[in-house]
């Protein structure tokens, strides 16, 4: 069972998610189908994917309670005029009839930024999605939809990895009480980096599982994507071991932030 952390509205958000982006209709079904088999108890997709109706059928297909699995969709800025036609059309294609969270992919123009999130609040209120939170999007922008409408993004995906390590970027998303989603942690690491792959020797485990364990030992929830049913069970596999503090530091100084 996954850790999860709590978002404001008292859902649990699973710490390790599935991710799947680029995974294509057939690819995309049964990696979600593997990744449910294995463990994983949230999958993230989105409009853009082009995926949602086979995520849908391969949640249906798990015989899991709808229940137990933490769905989130984007909605791609692009869309935002028409945004409740969007999420109903992501709610038909997933079979659902509400989605656990639902995000803004990336920042709209500045005229549609608060527009936009009174559309996802009001689908919150509409029973459609229980949370609602944005995707790249900067501490200031989350300041201006919190203080637009007294509510905050409960979350902000945004891309984290060690290279793009950067605590004081956490610490501004700490202060707010929004949780930190990390993507393409894997995609950019060099996981043959003598660092990495020093630890992971030590902890006889992947440096993928360094990679993803370094990212929960921060806080940050994981979104690995993978099409390959391994992988998925190894990037699942992280409570078998826990990085030493030095460890963290060592990974930490592979920033190239600041
Ligand atoms: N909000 C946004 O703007 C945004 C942007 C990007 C991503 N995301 C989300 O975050 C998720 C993760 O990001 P991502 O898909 O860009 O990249 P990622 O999960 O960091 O990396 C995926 C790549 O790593 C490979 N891989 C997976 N496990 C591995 C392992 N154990 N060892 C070696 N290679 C491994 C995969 O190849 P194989 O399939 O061959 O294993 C794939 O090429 C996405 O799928 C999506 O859900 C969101």
């Amino acid at each position: 069972m996954t850790k999860t952390v709590n978002l404001p509205g008292g859902t649990a958000l699973p710490l390790i998610g599935f991710g799947t982006w680029q995974l294509r209709p057939k690819t995309a079904y049964e990696s979600v189908r593997a990744a449910l088999e294995i463990g994983y108890r949230h999958i993230d997709t989105a409009t853009l994917y082009q995926n949602e109706s086979d995520v849908g059928r391969a949640v249906k297909d798990s015989d899991l309670d709808r229940e137990q699995v933490f769905v989130t969709t984007k909605l791609r800025p692009q869309d935002a005029r028409h945004a409740r036609r969007t999420l109903e059309s992501s709610l038909r294609l997933l079979n659902t009839g509400y989605v656990d969270l639902w995000l803004i992919h990336w920042p709209t123009g500045q005229d549609e930024l608060v527009s936009t999130w009174q559309e996802l609040l009001s689908a919150k209120d509409a029973g459609l999605v229980r949370n609602v939170g944005v995707s790249n999007y900067s501490p200031v922008q989350i300041d201006l939809l919190t203080k637009s409408s007294g509510q905050q993004p409960a979350v902000n995906q945004i891309p984290w990895s060690p290279a793009q390590h950067d605590p004081a970027l956490l610490e501004e998303h700490r202060r707010r009480g929004v949780v930190v989603e990390g993507y393409s942690g894997l995609k950019n690491t060099d996981l043959r980096n003598p660092v990495l792959t020093e630890i992971a020797r030590r902890h006889q485990v992947t440096s993928a599982q360094v990679v993803l364990r370094w990212h929960l030992e921060h806080d940050i929830v994981i979104l690995p994507r993978s099409s390959r049913r391994e992988r998925i069970a190894t990037n699942y596999e992280l409570e078998s071991f826990h990085l030493a503090p030095e460890d963290i530091t060592a990974i930490d100084s592979l920033t190239r932030i600041g």
